[in-house]
């Protein structure tokens, strides 16, 4: 942070792209090239916008939407819109309040919060400060579990999100490899993991990536085997083709989050969006698919719903609203996102998620 902390929402904030503005004032460069950038030369992170700004939405005027609202029921929890806030790791890289402020805005907001695996507080506090701001169970957090190298490692980090009442696991499998890591600053640390991941050691001849990382990335075995250790629900996060879905739902997976990791891992892979018709064609409402990689307002959010997702994970702009002004900065954000997304529904003729559709309310 290289300002004096906010305790009030900002004057003239009117959208996310508001905070995007104001939070990059306000984070020192280091954290900032952290959060923005992709990998390589950026090309899916840019396609992820083309795609959203490539699909558009039909005014349907003159339903009657009173009585119209935005609630669901995913994972056997009931929320009272459809933005969740995606797994954003280190978060106290971006305010001194860090994972507490946005589980707590997200909980205040009637919504859920997926708490990363490299969290820099603790998956029980974070628990605990969100079930206390939403009052109650329905509004504990979800955890985003990263494979910890071997079985036990994440079995062990498993269950301590479990033991702290996460309700949702989510495994993220696109980032198996870490490429790039960031110079962390001392007070922040990934506090939850028993010691940080190192590459096992190569004898002559053998490759960094095949033997080094990859020797310690799960396969469709260890997903397989964590599939039945878990008694909550078990989501896949970074699929992108059809197949992968077919057999995370053939595994036993309850969910699907089509993503690309916001462009920061395999450079050149499609927009999410893109991705997305194909997925849900082959899934044909099996399991719940979600959306990730590109939301940047409401519009968008209805976008990917009205292709047929069944929720979607804000990623980065939430943490503009955080570097900006902590919990209110992040409570003010899903807000704004999703006034966006309930006129973009009401001038569309949807009164529900149900009937929601680019075309309009559809039948029945
Ligand atoms: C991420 N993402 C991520 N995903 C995950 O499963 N675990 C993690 O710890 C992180 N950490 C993380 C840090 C930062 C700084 C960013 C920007 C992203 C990916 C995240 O959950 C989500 O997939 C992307 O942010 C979606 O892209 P957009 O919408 O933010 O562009």
């Amino acid at each position: 942070m290289t300002e004096p902390r906010l305790d009030a929402i900002p004057a003239g904030i009117a959208t996310a792209a508001d905070y995007e503005a104001l939070a990059a004032t306000r984070l020192d460069p280091t954290a900032w090239r952290y959060l923005q950038d992709g990998s390589g030369n950026n090309l899916t992170l840019a396609a992820n916008r083309r795609a959203f700004e490539a699909q558009t939405l039909m005014p349907r005027p003159l339903a009657d939407v009173r009585g119209g609202h935005t609630r669901l029921n995913l994972f056997g929890q009931a929320l009272e819109h459809p933005i969740l806030l995606a797994p954003i790791a280190y978060q106290r890289l971006f305010h001194p309040d860090g994972e507490f402020a946005s589980a707590m805005a997200a909980a205040a907001q009637g919504g859920a919060m997926w708490v990363s695996s490299l969290a820099s507080q603790s998956l029980e506090s974070i628990a605990e400060a969100s079930q206390q701001a939403g009052g109650g169970d329905q509004s504990a957090p979800w955890f985003q579990l990263y494979w910890q190298g071997d079985r036990e490692r994440t079995l062990r980090l498993a269950r301590r999100a479990e033991a702290a009442d996460y309700p949702v696991h989510m495994l993220t499998v696109d980032a198996p490899v870490k490429l790039a890591t960031l110079e962390l600053p001392g007070e922040v640390q990934a506090v939850n993991l028993e010691h940080p991941l190192v590459a096992a050691p190569l004898r002559q001849g053998q490759s960094k990536v095949f033997d080094g990382w990859m020797a310690q990335a799960p396969t469709w075995d260890d997903l397989a085997w964590l599939r039945d250790q878990l008694r909550q629900p078990l989501i896949l996060k970074g699929i992108l083709h059809a197949d992968d879905a077919e057999h995370a739902i053939n595994l036993g997976c309850d969910g699907l989050v089509v993503s690309n990791h916001g462009g920061r891992v395999l450079d050149g892979a499609p927009a999410s969006l893109n991705a997305l018709p194909a997925i849900l064609a082959r899934v044909a409402g099996r399991v719940p698919v979600l959306f990730d990689s590109g939301i940047r307002d409401g519009r968008d959010v209805f976008k990917a719903l009205s292709l047929g997702a069944s929720a979607v994970l804000l990623g980065r702009p939430y943490i503009w609203g955080l570097a900006s002004a902590g919990a209110l900065g992040v409570a003010h954000t899903i807000r704004l996102v999703r006034d966006e997304l309930e006129l973009s529904m009401a001038l569309s003729g949807c009164k529900t998620l149900a009937g929601l559709s680019t075309t309009g309310p559809q039948e029945g």
